[in-house]
């Protein structure tokens, strides 16, 4: 069966999470690539709810192997706090679990720069979830990032430690005037947790590579979307990882020639979290009724998200960017109510239209939304199971998206649960 990449379209939160959980039960081994806690990835399983930040979502499936790539920037706290939860309710994870010896460990100093650095910004701060995701990126990228691999040398690791401690609490101290950290301190608080993580340590990149061989099918879940990408997204207001379709192979040591699909996740209107251009966010009473009937609050920071119409040229750009061949078009039924629904077919710029997503951000923060406005449906779709039996101008509403992004949509998300989803044309089908 085909090997899938499944990302996000957006700026994030489109209902990754609920996708790869269903598209599970079809693939052997779920592999994140980049980002790291900053993730919420929200499952509902059996009416239980489930928010995993740094563990694949395939992990509720006990028979599937979960891989964290060399991409992904690890928490060590966070992913122990993570499995504590699982197990608590019930999910194992254990074998089923391996993580590259070449993530990139996020250390108490990388949370610290994360904040100080966001302060320091002021009104140009990009309203990072505080996870240290950014600084630890940066250290990796200035070749002094420690590695996973590193804690199985304790000598190696305190070494490197102190050393970037060094000039990190020079910068605490003397730029953003607060306190240093102490290396023994994080010495001994990772070091303690080594041996609840370390068992798991793999070259995930040759067990990959051995399941290819053997015609296992891989499914690679990204965090973040597209928009969010630090090459592609809406610089600088993006994450500092490559959530685009590319990160899939730099963040595991898969090659491209194992791919075959990309499954773009798109919700059927727009939101974001943090700083940044958002053309069609509707600061006013139909942006707070996406907010409540969307439940659009941060999965890992609680913030109340940004909300706005669909913007057909974003995900078009998306899709391009990715090679995506088909999209999982998600929440629908919270439009189910609307009378009335708006789609952003190109922008205004300085008084020129366009139909193109623009790369610079300086020209989305001034780009005015061209929209078409669409009746909406006010049935409900949650609980149809049959495309051919949704309201009709929720298929001219689906049908309109897929003319102006220029790929199918074919599978439907119409609730949080597994069972609330219509595929029309299964993504690992032979075709
Ligand atoms: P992710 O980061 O892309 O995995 O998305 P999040 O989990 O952060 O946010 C998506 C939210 O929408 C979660 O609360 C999901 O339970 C919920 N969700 C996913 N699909 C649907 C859907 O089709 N309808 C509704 N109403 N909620 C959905
Ligand atoms: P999932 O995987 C939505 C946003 C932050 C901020 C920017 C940079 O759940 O879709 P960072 O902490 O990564 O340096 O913050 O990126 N952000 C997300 N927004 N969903 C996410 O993940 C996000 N991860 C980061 O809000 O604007
Ligand atoms: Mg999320």
């Amino acid at each position: 069966m085909p090997n899938l990449i499944v990302l996000g379209t957006q700026w994030g939160d489109e209902g990754k999470g609920k996708i790869v959980d269903l598209l599970t039960d079809r693939a052997d081994v779920i592999v994140r690539y980049q980002g790291g806690h900053n993730a919420g990835h929200t499952i509902v399983s059996d009416g239980e709810k489930f928010i995993l930040h740094l563990i694949p979502s395939g992990i509720l499936h006990a028979d599937k192997l979960c891989v964290i790539g060399n991409g992904v920037a690890l928490d060590p706290h966070a992913l122990v706090e993570e499995r504590e939860m699982l197990t608590k309710r019930g999910v194992s994870v254990d074998r089923n679990l391996r993580i590259s010896d070449a993530c990139h460990l996020i250390l108490p100093y990388h949370r610290a720069i994360d904040k100080e650095s966001e302060k320091f910004r002021g009104t140009r701060r990009i309203g990072t979830t505080g996870r240290g995701i950014g600084p630890a990126y940066v250290d990796k990228m200035a070749r002094i990032g420690i590695r996973l691999g590193d804690l199985a040398n304790p000598s190696l690791f305190r070494e490197k430690l102190e050393q970037n401690l060094a000039e990190t609490n020079y910068l605490l101290e003397k730029l953003y005037t607060t306190h240093g950290l102490d290396a023994e301190t994080i010495y001994s608080q990772t070091m303690s947790l080594a041996d609840r993580i370390l068992p798991f340590m793999d070259d995930t990149a040759l067990t990959l590579h051995k399941a290819i061989k053997n015609g296992k099918t891989l499914l690679f879940e990204g965090a973040q979307g597209t928009l969010l990408d630090v090459d592609h997204g809406t610089y600088p207001f993006v994450t500092s990882s490559n959530s685009s379709a590319g990160g899939a192979l730099t963040g595991t040591g898969v090659g491209p020639t194992a791919i075959d699909r990309v499954l773009g996740v798109t919700k059927a209107y727009t939101t974001r979290v943090g700083s940044g251009p958002f053309p069609t966010e509707l600061i006013n009473e139909s942006g707070e009724y996406l907010r409540e009937k969307g439940q659009e609050f941060g999965a890992t920071t609680g913030r109340a998200r940004r909300c706005g119409w669909f913007d057909a040229p974003a995900v078009r750009y998306a899709c391009r960017i990715n090679g995506i061949s088909e999209i999982a078009l998600t929440k629908i039924d919270v439009l189910d109510a609307l009378p009335s629904l708006k789609i952003a077919t190109g922008y205004e710029i300085n008084g020129k239209k366009t139909e193109e997503f623009p790369r610079r951000v300086e020209l989305l923060e001034t780009a005015r939304p061209v929209y078409e406005s669409h009746p909406g449906w006010t049935q409900p779709t949650s609980g149809v199971r049959d495309f051919n039996a949704l309201p009709d101008n929720a298929k001219r509403y689906i049908a309109r998206i897929e003319e102006l992004i220029e790929v199918p949509v074919t599978v439907l998300s119409t609730g949080v649960g597994r069972e609330d989803t219509i595929i029309r044309q299964d993504p690992f089908a032979a075709r």
